[in-house]
């Protein structure tokens, strides 16, 4: 058995750790995104594969014999790869999805970036917390009327809002850095994506606390007929009953 694991998340080195441990013969593997990631136990590639038919070639020439995309879950483009690539290798294939985060009946839920974009382009207040990731910074560059608290791991490399403070940062995070990080900067107004898990979640807390407004982008689905797990203990039993 050898299993490549798609990465990028904490989900996916719990994962990788919880493998090493067993002895299982792993790989996990990042897109290269990040100047400095989180690195997995155990053997790591990183970069791109090449498409999903670059992606079915690794499969074969690693001998890898499963698969599990414990990407994030707005990462549509290497969680569509994964689909179609494992099929071609004939290789099987889970995805490791955490669950979203429980909604609050406040928050405004919007199905896009674009469309977070639109919600808070007419909204009277001043001070926005953006914390969708710097590629998607380019869809609030044209908004000159609000201060965007913008926080990413990395610096952005294209557009980026007009009135902007970046901070350089990475959870996990406490409500109380929050609720002081949103009060020092006046902040009415979050932007998030739905991403679930404990990592980033005390912002929510802290904008509840505060009163601020939640604008909170929707999660892609899933694709159809994928065999989905929200934990790791369940990837763990699901790897463990794969032949060889
Ligand atoms: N999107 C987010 O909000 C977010 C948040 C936190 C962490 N991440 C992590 O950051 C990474 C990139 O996310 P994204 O949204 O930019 O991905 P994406 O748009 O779904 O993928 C774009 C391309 O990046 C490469 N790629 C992505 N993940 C990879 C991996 N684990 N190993 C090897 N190649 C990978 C693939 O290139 P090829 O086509 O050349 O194979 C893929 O086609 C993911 O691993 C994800 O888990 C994403």
């Amino acid at each position: 058995m050898r299993i490549l694991i798609l990465g990028g998340t904490g989900e996916a080195r719990e994962l990788a750790a919880a493998l090493v441990a067993a002895g299982t013969d792993v790989l996990s593997s990042l897109a290269g995104r990040v100047r400095d990631p989180r690195l997995p136990e155990g053997p790591v590639r990183i970069g791109g594969f090449g498409g999903a038919d670059g992606l079915a070639a690794f499969l074969e020439a690693e001998g890898i014999t499963a698969v599990v995309d414990a990407t994030h879950p707005f990462a549509v483009g290497i969680t569509c790869n994964a689909a179609a690539g494992a099929a071609v290798a004939g290789v099987p294939l889970l995805v490791l999805c955490r669950p979203g985060w429980e909604a609050d009946p406040s928050w405004q839920a919007v199905a896009d970036i674009g469309q977070a974009a639109a919600a808070i382009r007419d909204w009277p207040g001043r001070a926005v917390f953006l914390t969708t990731g710097r590629r998607d910074l380019a869809v609030f560059a044209a908004d000159d009327r609000h201060d965007f608290l913008v926080r990413t791991v990395d610096p952005p490399d294209g557009p980026v809002p007009r009135r902007m403070t970046l901070l350089l940062d990475r959870g996990p995070y406490t409500a109380e850095g929050e609720t002081a990080l949103m009060r020092e900067h006046g902040i009415g107004l979050l932007v998030s994506k739905d991403s679930g898990g404990p990592m980033t979640a005390a912002k929510l807390q802290a904008a509840q606390d505060l009163g601020v407004h939640v604008v909170m982008v929707q999660r892609p689905p899933l694709l159809e007929g994928s065999i989905v797990v929200a934990t790791v203990p369940e990837a763990v039993r699901w790897v463990e009953r794969q032949p060889g």
